[in-house]
């Protein structure tokens, strides 16, 4: 029987352990946890989701605290089109996230960012050139684009230098969808370098509808893979969502995969950005706790435990502090519902919103639980101690576990 370490990724020159750790926006997964991938031989991925309020966090820089002194006058105003993001931060605030990675990196590993292209932030194609042109001037080793079609986001960033150096892949859940945005990037000469493939069962937002849950990964790659063989194109895929263990992840890589991205496993881990209180949560669920919804401003659905302080909250639009979700307009759905309950409870202190959530909000403070579907097997993977809560794991432990274990098993920690 094999085990993950029996395979390798070829990436251009580079020979990789075939384990990438999946991006978990805002800062879920660190520089500190990509930098454990990379030391032990995979890739690992940071975030470019709300990047000032992470450098605030890690740094002490103001960025948050400025832009909402700036236009704190629009607080109570329902439209936010004038909640602009100051280029030249935005890309001051990249190059310290970025920069402090690459910095650290040892190993011969390699360090991603992602990229999502729903964080439309009140410009789309702006902010997004910004981020992903930065990245790779901080010397990022690749960018993965997720959350989004990606139509013309090799355009955005063909200019550059690094252009045809840096590692470039895209997330798709579907055939149609890699299809699309090979037809639409074919213009640049640049092929990805890796496309990964998300299934139904992942963490964050979900490229399926409502309908999820009658897809299946292990089709979807067959698909992909079929297609891409007929038409000859030697691009690694790499499955996600669900791969919960070391023998899961050699199914797919004896049958066409070149590696694994995974991350759920990770969110229990010390390198992990989320607060051990709510790590315990992610341990606590069981399968009933579980579920797919439709409160994400994006419109994509989202994975999260249901009893999370996201669900329901009416927080007060954060638009002026934050802002990633506003549209090329200056619009997201969360003010309009919150916008709806204020005016059918006049004079109410506190609103609850059902149907959206204040995504920025309560993912920059940990409060929205989003999840991969096997989170309720975490409690398998490590001990439970005297008091009840359950052992964090090392990201060295999870990673050499995906890596070595086989059999279906999983290692337990000493
Ligand atoms: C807590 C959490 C946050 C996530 N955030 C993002 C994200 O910001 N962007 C993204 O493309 N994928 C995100 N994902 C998806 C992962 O990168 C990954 O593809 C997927 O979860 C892999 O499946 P697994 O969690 O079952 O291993 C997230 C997943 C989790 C568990």
């Amino acid at each position: 029987m094999k085990c993950v370490d029996d395979f390798r990724l070829r990436l251009g020159k580079q020979e990789l352990v075939p384990i990438m750790v999946g991006g978990m926006g805002v800062d879920i997964s660190t520089v500190a946890l990509s930098l454990e991938a990379a030391r032990l031989g995979g890739i690992g991925h940071i975030s470019d989701a709300m990047v000032p309020t992470v450098t605030d966090r890690r740094f002490n820089t103001k960025f948050v605290k400025d832009k909402l002194k700036q236009y704190k006058f629009n607080v109570e105003n329902a439209d936010k089109s004038v909640v602009k993001f100051d280029l030249d931060i935005l890309a001051e605030a990249t190059k310290m996230h970025v920069g402090s990675a690459m910095d650290a990196k040892k190993g011969d590993g390699l360090i991603f960012i992602n990229c999502m292209e729903k964080l439309t932030m009140n410009a789309p194609k702006e902010t997004l050139r910004v981020r992903m042109q930065t990245a790779m001037d901080a010397g990022i080793d690749g960018i993965t684009l997720a959350a989004g079609l990606h139509l013309g986001s090799f355009a955005l960033i063909e200019d550059h230098p690094r252009f045809r150096d840096v590692k470039l892949g895209i997330i798709v859940s579907s055939l149609r969808a890699l299809q699309l945005f090979l037809k639409k990037s074919a213009r640049t000469g640049r092929l990805p370098d890796y496309v990964v493939v998300e299934g139904p069962l992942a963490g964050g937002h979900l490229g399926f509808g409502m309908d999820w849950a009658q897809y299946d990964l292990a089709t979807i790659v067959a698909d992909i893979h079929a297609w891409m063989q007929a038409e000859q194109l030697d691009i690694p895929l790499i499955p996600a969502g669900g791969i919960f263990t070391g023998s899961d992840a050699v199914g797919f890589l004896e049958n066409g995969a070149s590696a694994v991205q995974v991350a759920t496993r990770f969110t229990v881990t010390s390198e992990c950005g989320l607060p051990e209180k709510v790590q315990q949560e992610y341990f606590k669920a069981t399968e009933d706790d579980i579920e797919v919804n439709q409160l994400s401003p994006t419109g994509y659905p989202m994975r999260m435990i249901k009893s999370c302080p996201a669900i329901g909250d009416g927080i007060r639009p954060n638009c002026e502090a934050y802002g990633y979700l506003l549209d090329a307009n200056g619009s997201c759905a969360y003010i309009q519902a919150y916008n709806r309950e204020v005016a059918a409870h006049p004079g109410e202190r506190r609103i609850k919103v059902m149907d959206k959530t204040c995504l920025c909000t309560h993912m920059r403070n940990f409060d929205c639980w989003t999840c991969g579907q096997y989170t309720y097997r975490l409690k398998d993977t490590t001990r439970r101690k005297e008091d009840g809560s359950y052992q964090i794991l090392s990201a060295e432990h999870v990673f050499k576990d995906y890596q070595f274990s086989k059999d279906g098993k999983v290692a337990l920690p000493d």
